[in-house]
């Protein structure tokens, strides 16, 4: 019988495994397609004392630097649906599965609910990571538990909505990460909640629309990927992994003592405080367009680094570290990364 040990590659190089397209070597790789195969992976580096790695789609992911342990790519498919009602039905998807194609299945199949978040590139085992989020809808809305591998008991365990402390880009799996690996994702659903139309690029895209309320969602889903590439650079030709840093939330006093300065100043209201554009706060340092050989700032979307040509994590690091010097100094903002940055 093949023991998965048989299938682990030494010296891998990176770079085709993440959307930054980072080059960077990891000492051994394997990918998993089952439960049984990431226990025998992880149990595997764990005899040899090696560091692990666990990737999906690498679209959230900066590789500063040649890794000396075993990358786990996880590989899980499978799109089911559960408790079928005259409402909606349950999604439960492999944590492998390409996340936008399984958006165009949900929407083709007449389901609401994902639409909004079509052409986010990556798996869906990572989705609930950062809790992704787009045009005014984020993956917490309709997850109703995740799947994972608890690492510190080896068991297997179900994980509701609320026990994935989501927040704005934000997770129990970013808060306690190396954790959990996600085996399997649940959404509901819905055949009728209304569609999420209201977010400005969004809005305007429909705004000649004659009963936008009749919309499909899998219509919707073709908008919000027009709009997308219009802004958004193709990681395919221009290596990025989305926005680079987090809008910053501040408490309103500061948004209005920022605004009686910059009264242009982009922010969005969030609960009692105030989410600023960081697009608008790097745009404003003039860093949109910027370039050098290697690395740059995307010329239509300030909040997005490229990879144009043989860049390095630390290259990307190294120019967001300038932007983010830039921004403070000048707004007294401070940004964070977005990205998980890693080893
Ligand atoms: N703006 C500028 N300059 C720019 C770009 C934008 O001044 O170069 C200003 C504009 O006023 C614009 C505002 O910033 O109205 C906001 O820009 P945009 O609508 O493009 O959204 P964003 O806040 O920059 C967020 C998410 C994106 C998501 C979009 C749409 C974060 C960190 N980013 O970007 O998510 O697609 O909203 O919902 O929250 C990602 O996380 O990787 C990502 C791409």
């Amino acid at each position: 019988m093949n023991s998965l040990a048989d299938s682990i590659q030494e010296s891998v190089e990176l770079g085709g495994l993440n959307t930054l397209r980072v080059a960077a070597r990891a000492r051994f790789y394997v990918s998993v397609k089952r439960v049984a195969e990431l226990v025998e992976a992880l149990d595997w580096a764990a005899a040899r004392s090696l560091e692990t790695l666990v990737l999906g789609g690498g679209s959230n992911l900066v590789i500063a630097g040649d890794f000396d342990g075993l990358v786990i790519r996880v590989a899980f498919s499978g799109r089911q649906w559960e408790k079928a009602s005259e409402s909606g039905a349950t999604l439960v998807l492999g944590a492998g599965e390409n996340w936008h194609s399984a958006v165009l299945y949900a929407a083709a199949s007449g389901y609401r609910g994902i639409e909004n978040l079509a052409l986010i590139p990556g798996t869906t085992g990572a989705a609930p990571v950062q809790n992704i989020g787009a045009y005014g809808v984020e993956l917490s809305d309709t997850l109703v538990s995740v799947t994972a591998l608890d690492r510190t008991t080896g068991q297997l365990v179900t994980l509701s909505n609320s026990d994935c402390r989501f927040a704005y880009r934000d997770s129990v799996f970013k808060q306690q990460s190396g954790r959990y690996v996600i085996v399997e994702v649940r959404l509901r659903l819905s055949r009728s909640r209304p569609l999420s139309l209201g977010y400005g690029d969004l809005a305007r895209y429909f705004s000649d629309h004659p009963h936008p309320e009749q919309l499909t969602p899998l219509e919707v889903a073709e908008g919000v990927m027009a709009v997308r590439r219009r802004k958004l650079p193709d990681p395919e030709q221009l290596p990025n992994v989305g926005s680079f840093f987090k809008n910053p939330v501040v408490p309103l006093a500061r948004w209005e003592e920022l605004r009686s300065v910059n009264p242009a100043i982009v922010g969005y209201p969030a609960g009692d405080s105030v989410k600023l554009a960081a697009a608008w706060l790097i745009d404003q340092c003039g860093w949109k367009g910027y370039r050098t050989d290697r690395v740059g700032v995307h010329n239509r979307q300030a909040l997005v680094l490229i990879n144009h040509s043989g860049g390095t994590g630390q290259d990307i690091l190294a120019l967001a570290e300038r932007i983010r010097e830039d921004v403070f100094q000048r707004f007294g903002v401070s940004l964070e990364i977005e990205p998980r940055i890693v080893p």
